[in-house]
């Protein structure tokens, strides 16, 4: 089954200048368990794409669905809701919120979707601990590394089992062993756990992790791997 589809995607931003056609004729499928890079250069629209697909921007034109359903025939609140339950975002800043520790940073949006109490603490220590940072559980996020920061910011992600993680230059901020860490962790938990990826970054080696790989230019997305 298709989760997301994209077809003749544009997204353009207007300005005293004129208009910036960002995206010019997008067509992109992610499929359940497809593991998919976007690669470009700053500025291609590798975020604003990212940003469509998971819902959070409308596109200027073209038709977008999920799982089957198309957005257009959805209300902000069905959209939130597809969000909540079934899109993770990871993005280069890990934006875990600084007062409430890594296990109360997996609990919000585990209380977004009804889930509360021990269930819910259970559940995020159990995926703590799976992601290699169960003994970090009860710090606040400055108390972290910013590997260990990311890996936080991956698991609150997934907490709510997402068909889809949406990940924007999740590596971004990080060294390059520690980058191939969180690349290696997600490809652990992918394994175990059936969900799609689609990923944005400028950097070959971390979307050599994906099985599928495009380079975004001139608005449109060319396959490479
Ligand atoms: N809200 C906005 N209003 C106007 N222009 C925008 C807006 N958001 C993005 N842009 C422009 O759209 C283009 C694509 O931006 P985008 O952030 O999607 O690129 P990117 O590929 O993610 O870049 P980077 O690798 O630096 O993150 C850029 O020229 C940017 O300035
Ligand atoms: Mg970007």
């Amino acid at each position: 089954m298709n989760l997301i589809e994209g077809k003749n995607l544009w997204k353009w931003y207007l300005s005293p200048e004129g208009r910036l056609d960002v995206l010019r004729g997008v067509d992109i499928v992610v499929g359940e368990n497809d593991f998919i890079a976007i690669v470009g250069a700053s500025g291609v629209g590798k975020s604003t794409l990212l940003h469509i697909l998971g819902f959070l921007d409308p596109p200027s034109d073209g038709e977008l669905f999920f799982a089957g359903k198309p957005a257009k025939d959805l209300s902000p609140d069905a959209l939130a809701e597809i969000r909540a339950k079934n899109i993770g975002f990871v993005f280069q800043f890990h934006h875990l919120l600084p007062e409430f520790t890594a296990l109360e940073n997996l609990l919000i949006p585990q209380m977004i979707v009804g889930r509360n109490g021990a269930e819910a603490k259970k559940k995020a220590r159990q995926l703590l601990d799976s992601l290699g940072i169960g003994e970090r559980a009860d710090h606040l996020p400055a108390q972290l590394s910013g590997g260990e920061q990311q890996r936080v910011a991956l698991a609150r992600a997934l907490i709510n089992d997402p068909a889809v993680l949406i990940a924007d230059e999740p590596t971004g901020n990080l060294d390059d062993d520690n980058s191939h860490k969180f690349m290696q962790i997600l490809a652990e938990i992918r394994a175990r756990r059936n969900f799609a990826v689609v990923l944005a970054t400028h950097n070959m080696e971390i979307a050599d992790y994906a099985e599928k790989i495009f380079r975004l230019r001139g608005g449109k997305l060319h396959p490479i791997k």
